[in-house]
């Protein structure tokens, strides 16, 4: 997956034009470095008319030519339409088109149970001391509240215990909802026999808001080399883990820059995360070092922060119910 974006990525740069702002003959194109002048536009209202994803648009925009970026917002989303579905291959686009029209499906049956969720309100998301290092937005301020165990591994307190609750509750009731409609949903990832994909049933944007404001401004600092600060896109989703659920996982490194992953609950024993150290697509089975080897046992509302190459697993859940919310956050 992350070939297949940094191949996609390649083929949109190699077909610019050496002049920064020219639109070549053979269709539309898009300048080299992106304006810097102007902030990019939000596209979430648009999304179920959007061939591909709101942030795309958003992330695409500033690299327009100046007579698009200043001509009308419809103008604006057919040209880059134009250029994504130039440049996305035919089996991408059905595949997008296909999870949009399974999204839509979702969204218009499924009944909320907690509509607070589905927007951001950080004052009754996270807990204070999360609140005042972002706002403060310095290395300092978030060393205040972060403990980093091992390189590159950071755990700080984020979420107030009511939002896990109602997270939680969240979940059980779509889950529920799947259960009576028979609906055939998709899971988190290749991995994960159980858990949801909250970005599939209309946490989306808040997931982004969640990203953007909260995950990148730390990222900045900490994950440059992955760049971190221009983090632009996420996958949200739940996983459940128990003896009547997915028990561990392997060994493995995720489809993300930076992966956020915060237990929400509940009573549980095991389920430690085991890290062991960063590496490179080539050598992702070398030898671990002594000061590698890291293991972290969930505490819920407390998050763990770091780089998607980071190598980990999770032991067995022995007993009880965990569930963890995790963001894979991606610069496409
Ligand atoms: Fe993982």
């Amino acid at each position: 997956m992350d070939q297949r974006r940094e191949a996609q990525a390649n083929e949109i740069n190699g077909s610019r034009s050496n002049e920064n702002d020219s639109v070549s003959s053979k269709g539309p194109a898009l300048r080299l470095y992106p304006c810097v002048e102007k902030k990019a536009e939000k596209y979430e209202d648009l999304e179920e008319e959007l061939e591909f994803s709101p942030h795309l648009y958003s992330a695409l925009e500033r690299h327009l030519p100046t007579s698009v970026l200043s001509s009308s917002r419809d103008n604006k989303v057919q040209y880059m339409t134009d250029i994504l579905l130039r440049y996305s291959p035919r089996s991408d686009r059905s595949r997008l088109q296909k999870h949009g029209e399974y999204r839509q499906k979702i969204i218009s049956n499924y009944q909320p149970l907690h509509r607070v969720l589905y927007t951001m309100h950080a004052a009754d998301f996270f807990v204070p001391s999360f609140i005042k290092a972002i706002s403060e937005n310095t290395e300092e301020s978030f060393r205040k509240i972060m403990s980093e165990a091992s390189p590159g591994v950071f755990t700080f307190e984020m979420l107030q215990p009511r939002f896990c609750e109602m997270m939680l509750a969240e979940v059980q009731n779509f889950e529920k909802w799947v259960r009576e409609t028979k609906f055939r949903i998709m899971r988190p990832n290749t991995m994960n026999k159980f858990g949801s994909v909250l970005d599939d049933f209309g946490l989306q944007n808040m997931l982004q808001k969640f990203m953007e404001d909260f995950i990148r401004p730390i990222s900045r600092v900490f994950f440059t080399e992955v760049g971190g600060s221009t983090l632009d896109g996420h996958h949200g989703f739940v996983v459940e883990y128990g003896t009547d659920r997915d028990i561990d996982l392997g060994f493995h490194v995720d489809d993300a820059e930076v992966t956020l992953n915060v237990c929400l609950g509940k009573q549980f024993t095991g389920g430690e995360l085991f890290f062991r150290g960063v590496r490179c697509e080539k050598h992702v089975n070398s030898d671990t070092q002594p000061e590698e080897i890291f293991d972290y046992a969930h505490i819920a509302g407390r998050a763990i922060l770091h780089c998607g190459r980071h190598r980990h697993g999770a032991r067995a859940t022995t007993s009880g119910q965990r569930i963890n919310l995790l963001i894979w956050c991606r610069r496409y």
